[in-house]
């Protein structure tokens, strides 16, 4: 299914054309193009170029690997996502390796890490459906992650489903419209709240 931005300004197709599905089909996706979206994550851009993010991945191709980081989710999101092909846990360096310092921009860094990965995803006809809905402890100990390193955000990547597939409740919202904020109330310039004089909505 397709459900594009309704954009007030001109963007890119790719970027008007990501959303976030939770009908997925089991249809796989090769380990060449899963390369390449991970590909895609690696040239994100990031804070002194620490690249502070790894990626715990598993595919209904090791359905044991699989079950265990399906079971890292709430149960809301394993309902849905329990279908599309690839499973993955984002997972963020707090510090940087050389000095230990605090890195304060390691959540910001993995999130741009994955709006790459989402953008060349879009680009092949694939999705990405992010969920803060999991439980990080569950993953620090079932995957070994370890300390100083912290689990962000689960993701499925996978061919888009049937919306018929879904109950009745996530089947509204997968067709519901797409909100949001208009610029006026986020792009500010000379003060707090003052918005940008080259924004018109
Ligand atoms: C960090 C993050 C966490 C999210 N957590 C969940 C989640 O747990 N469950 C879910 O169904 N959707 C989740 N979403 C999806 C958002 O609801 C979705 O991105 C938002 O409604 C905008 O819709 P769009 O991505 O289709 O444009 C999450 C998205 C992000 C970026």
């Amino acid at each position: 299914m397709q459900k594009p931005a309704p954009t007030h300004h001109p963007i890119h197709d790719l970027l008007r054309h990501r959303w976030s599905p939770r009908a997925f089909s089991d249809k796989p996706v090769s380990p060449n193009v899963l390369r390449s979206l991970f590909e895609a994550a690696r040239w994100a851009p990031s804070s002194n170029n620490e690249q502070p993010w790894a990626f715990l991945v598993a595919t209904r191709d090791d359905p044991e690997n699989h079950a265990k980081m399906l079971s890292t989710l709430v149960e809301f999101n394993q309902n849905w996502a329990k279908h599309a092909h690839v499973l993955a846990i984002a997972v963020s360096e707090m510090a940087f390796a050389r000095t230990g310092k605090p890195n304060r921009n390691a959540f910001y860094d993995t999130g741009a890490a994955v709006a790459h990965l989402s953008v060349e995803a879009t680009s092949r006809g694939l999705f990405v459906h992010q969920m803060a809905g999991f439980e990080p402890h569950k993953a620090v100990e079932l995957f070994g992650i370890p300390d100083g390193w912290e689990p962000i955000a689960a993701f499925v990547i996978g061919h888009p489903g049937d919306p018929a597939s879904l109950p009745d409740t996530l089947r509204e919202r997968e067709i519901g419209p797409r909100e949001r904020k208009p610029l006026s109330s986020f792009v500010m310039s000379s003060g707090w709240g003052k918005s940008a004089p080259f924004v018109k909505d």
